[in-house]
C-alpha cells in the first residue's frame, strides 16, 4: 500500500477511536454524574432486614412508613424505605418474578411509600437464588431491573449469595477471573438499571470481596458493603466498625462505603455501645439505614437515630469520608474533616472498663484553639491544646470543633 493512503487510513482510524475514547469517557462522566447526583450524601433510610428478616410483608412495611415520617425521622433525613431479601416468590414461564403472597402488590406499595415522601428500595441478587433460595435475577438482569422501574423503585440492594458458585464454575477456580466475573456482574446490572431511564441507587452486597472499594465506582456502586453482616451485638458491631480504618479515601458523592444496615434499637447493645456505633458511622460517611422496628422505639433510641448533631456529620457537605488518626491497644482516635474549617473527633474505648482519654489537638493537625460541643451531652467548652475525659466502656466521646468565635466566654479546659 502507498505509504499517503496508509497515512490516510491511520489517521481515519485514530480519528475513529479517539471519537470511541471520546464517547466512552463522555459516558463516564455522565454515569459518574449520575451517580453523585443520586447519592451526593450518605444514603439515609429504613431496611426490613436487621429487625425483621424474612418476617415481612406489605402491612408492616407500609406501617414502618408510617412510623418514619410520626417519629421525626423521614424529615431527618432517613427516607429510603428498603425491602430486603423475604419478598419473592416465584419466576413463571416468561420470566416475570413474582412477588410472595404477603406482597400483594409492589406498585401499589410503593406508590404508598412515594406518597409519603418517601423513597422505594429493593434487594436482588446477581445469582439464580438470594441467600434464603429464592428466586434471583441471573439470566434476568434486565427483565427485574424494568420491572422495578415499572414499580417506581428507586434504590436497589445487589447481593452475590448463589452467584459465587456461578463465579467459581465459570472461572475454573482462578481467582483473577472470579473476581472479574463479578465485576461484570455487578456491571451487568448497573447497566440494566441505567437502561431503565429511572435512576435508582445501586447498593452493592458483595461482602467488600477484592477490594471493592476500589473498583465499586466503576460498576456503577453508589454504596458497598465492606464487610461480611453485621449482627446486634457489640463485639460484631465494633469488628465491622473500626474495619473502616483506612477506607475513607475511597468515600466520596455518589460512592460510599457501607458498613451494613444499622443495629440501634435491636436491643442487644448498651446505650454506650449503640453511641458508638452510630458515631463510628457518621465520622466514617456510611449510610445510616435504620434496621430497628421504627413503630415501637424507645426514647433511647429516638435519642440516638434523630441526634441530628450527628446526622450533620455523616451527612456533612464537605462530603470527606473520617478515619482513623490512632489506635493505642483498645482506645482509638477517629477524625473527619468538616465544612466551615470544623472537624468531628471520636474518642473510643474498646476497653471493658472506662478510660481516660486526651484529645491533642496538635495531633488532629488543628492549628490554635477549638470551640468544642459535645455530641451526646450537649455542652459546649473551648480547648486550649487538649481535652481530657473518661470515656465509657464500650463507649464514645464525641465532639464537633469549630474556631473559636471571638468574644465567646466558654471555660477553657487545658
Ligand atoms: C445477606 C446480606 C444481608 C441480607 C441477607 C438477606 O447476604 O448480606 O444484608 O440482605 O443476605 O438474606
Amino acid at each position: 500500500m502507498h505509504s499517503t493512503q496508509r497515512g490516510i487510513r491511520c489517521s481515519r482510524a485514530a480519528r475513529t477511536l479517539g471519537a470511541v475514547a471520546l464517547m466512552l469517557w463522555l459516558t463516564g462522566i455522565s454515569a459518574r454524574a449520575q451517580q453523585a447526583g443520586l447519592a451526593p450524601t450518605p444514603p439515609m433510610g429504613w431496611s426490613t432486614w436487621n429487625h425483621f428478616k424474612h418476617d415481612i410483608s406489605d402491612a408492616l412495611v407500609r406501617q414502618q412508613a408510617d412510623a418514619l415520617v410520626a417519629s421525626g425521622m423521614r424529615d431527618a433525613g432517613y427516607v429510603y424505605v428498603n425491602i430486603d431479601g423475604g419478598w419473592e416468590g416465584y419466576r413463571d414461564a416468561q420470566g416475570v418474578l413474582h412477588p410472595n403472597k404477603n406482597f400483594p402488590d409492589m406498585k401499589a406499595l410503593g406508590d404508598y411509600i412515594h406518597s409519603k415522601g418517601l423513597k422505594f428500595g429493593m434487594y436482588t441478587g446477581p445469582g439464580p437464588q438470594t441467600c434464603a433460595g429464592a428466586p434471583a435475577s441471573y439470566g434476568h438482569v434486565a427483565q427485574d431491573a424494568k420491572m422495578f422501574a415499572s414499580w417506581g423503585v428507586d434504590y436497589v440492594k445487589y447481593d452475590l449469595c448463589s452467584f459465587r458458585k456461578i463465579m467459581q464454575q465459570q472461572s475454573g477456580g482462578n481467582q483473577a477471573r472470579a473476581d472479574q466475573i463479578m465485576r461484570d456482574a455487578y456491571a451487568q446490572m448497573h447497566q440494566a438499571i441505567l437502561a431503565t431511564g429511572r435512576p435508582m441507587v445501586f447498593s452493592m452486597c458483595q461482602y467488600g470481596w477484592a477490594k471493592v472499594w476500589k473498583w465499586g465506582p466503576s460498576v456503577g456502586g453508589n454504596l458497598w458493603r465492606t464487610t461480611g453482616d453485621i449482627s446486634d451485638s457489640y463485639a460484631r458491631m465494633s469488628s465491622i466498625g473500626f474495619r473502616q480504618a483506612g477506607l475513607a479515601r475511597y468515600a466520596g458523592p455518589g460512592h460510599w462505603n457501607d458498613p451494613d444496615i444499622l443495629e440501634v434499637g435491636n436491643g442487644g447493645m448498651t446505650l454506650d455501645e449503640q453511641r458508638t456505633h452510630f458515631s463510628l458511622w457518621a465520622i466514617a460517611a456510611a449510610p445510616l439505614i435504620a434496621g430497628n422496628d421504627v413503630v415501637h422505639m424507645t426514647p433511647e433510641t429516638r435519642g440516638i437515630l434523630l441526634n441530628k448533631a450527628v446526622i450533620a456529620i455523616d451527612q456533612d457537605p464537605l462530603e470527606r469520608a473520617g478515619d482513623r488518626v490512632s489506635a493505642e491497644g483498645p482506645l482509638e482516635v477517629w477524625k473527619r474533616p468538616l465544612v466551615h474549617g470544623d472537624m468531628a473527633v471520636a474518642l473510643f474505648n474498646r476497653s471493658d472498663a472506662p478510660q481516660f482519654m486526651t484529645v491533642d489537638l496538635a495531633r488532629l493537625g488543628w492549628h490554635g484553639a477549638a470551640q468544642a460541643k459535645d455530641l451526646w451531652n450537649p455542652h459546649t467548652f473551648s480547648i486550649a491544646q487538649t481535652y481530657t475525659t473518661v470515656v465509657p466502656v464500650h463507649g464514645v466521646v464525641l465532639l464537633r470543633l469549630s474556631r473559636p468565635t471571638t468574644g465567646s466566654n466558654a471555660a477553657t479546659i487545658e
